[in-house]
């Protein structure tokens, strides 16, 4: 769709990567409806986005806890109100460590917010987003939602499960007007990033993206309609390669591995292939 047409309901606007992609659909003309948990900051990202040249009509926001079915109802009907046609599911929360280590209630909160919430969001939107002649839904996924590196366990199952909804459903709405997406960034330079895994990104020699790489690569996939991309290379090939021979990816992430459990203890080894990423 063409972003100019596009009214986006975004969540994890108050984010890195969230407010990037504000501000590049502000500037390729879509109409915003902004959510995140925190009032002060929706406020003042709209004041920024109107200062910087969108009409206060084409910038609203909502406060909402997406893990709470009470916010999600508010929110469902605040984007009925103002006829959203796009759902970019943007919120997110990280974990990484030893899976021994990741505390349960930290485990039940990263696989709700990254995978039930969008799944949830998705279904109490989806009857109105029907009735519309188009309409996207772009989940904001992870190259950890198809290559799965050590320290990531938990992170990437949600990742993988948000991969396979959006692949599923995609196909179940073939013949609807709704298109359903997915968009995998490696990692990037965001508040997300512990200090410990920008530590493990260095000690495995890969790079990291700026959001606003990200936010032009999710205003791209809304306009060109494509159903799932990963982005920066050498992740791009990597998360293809791994499907077809995991068993030589498991070799490779050995060095990984070994720097997880040296990171724990003073010693560390710095294993050397670039192919670990977000
Ligand atoms: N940064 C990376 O390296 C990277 C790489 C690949 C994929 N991603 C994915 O990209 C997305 C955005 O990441 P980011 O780097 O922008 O992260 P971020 O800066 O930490 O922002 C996370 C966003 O999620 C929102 N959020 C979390 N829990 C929520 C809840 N219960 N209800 C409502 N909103 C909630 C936060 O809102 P509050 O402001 O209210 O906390 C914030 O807007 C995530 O899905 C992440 O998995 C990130």
């Amino acid at each position: 769709m063409k972003p100019s047409h596009a009214r986006v309901l975004l969540t994890g606007a108050t984010g890195g990567i969230g407010q990037a992609t504000a501000r590049a659909l502000m500037r390729a003309g879509a109409s915003l409806l902004l959510v995140g948990r925190s009032e002060g900051a929706l406020d003042e990202m709209s004041r920024q986005l109107t200062a910087a040249g969108a009409s206060a009509s084409r910038v609203r926001w909502i406060a909402a806890d997406l893990t709470q079915a009470r916010d999600v109802q508010r929110l469902v009907i605040e984007a009925a109100r103002l006829d959203c046609n796009v759902v970019i599911h943007g919120a997110g929360l990280p974990a990484f460590g030893a899976f021994q280590t990741l505390p349960a209630a930290d485990i039940r909160s990263v696989l709700q917010t990254n995978l039930e919430v969008p799944v949830l969001l998705t279904q109490a939107l989806l009857p109105r987003l029907l009735t519309l002649p188009q309409a996207q839904i772009v989940c904001v996924g992870s190259a950890l939602g198809r290559m799965g590196l050590p320290g990531f366990s938990v992170y990437s199952a949600s990742k993988f499960g948000l991969l396979g909804f959006a692949e599923a459903l995609r196909r179940e709405l073939a013949d609807t007007t709704v298109r359903v997406q997915y968009i995998g960034p490696r990692t990037t330079r965001t508040r997300f990033n512990a200090p410990a895994v920008t530590a493990y990104n260095r000690a495995t020699g890969t790079s990291a993206d700026t959001p606003e790489f990200v936010a032009n690569a999710i205003v791209q996939l809304l306009t060109d309609g494509t159903a799932e991309r990963f982005l920066g290379f050498p992740e791009r090939l990597a998360v293809r390669l791994n499907a077809l021979a995991p068993a030589w990816f498991d070799r490779v992430f050995r060095k990984h591995a070994a720097h997880l459990r040296n990171s724990q203890n003073p010693t560390p080894t710095a294993p050397s292939t670039p192919l670990a990423r977000h």
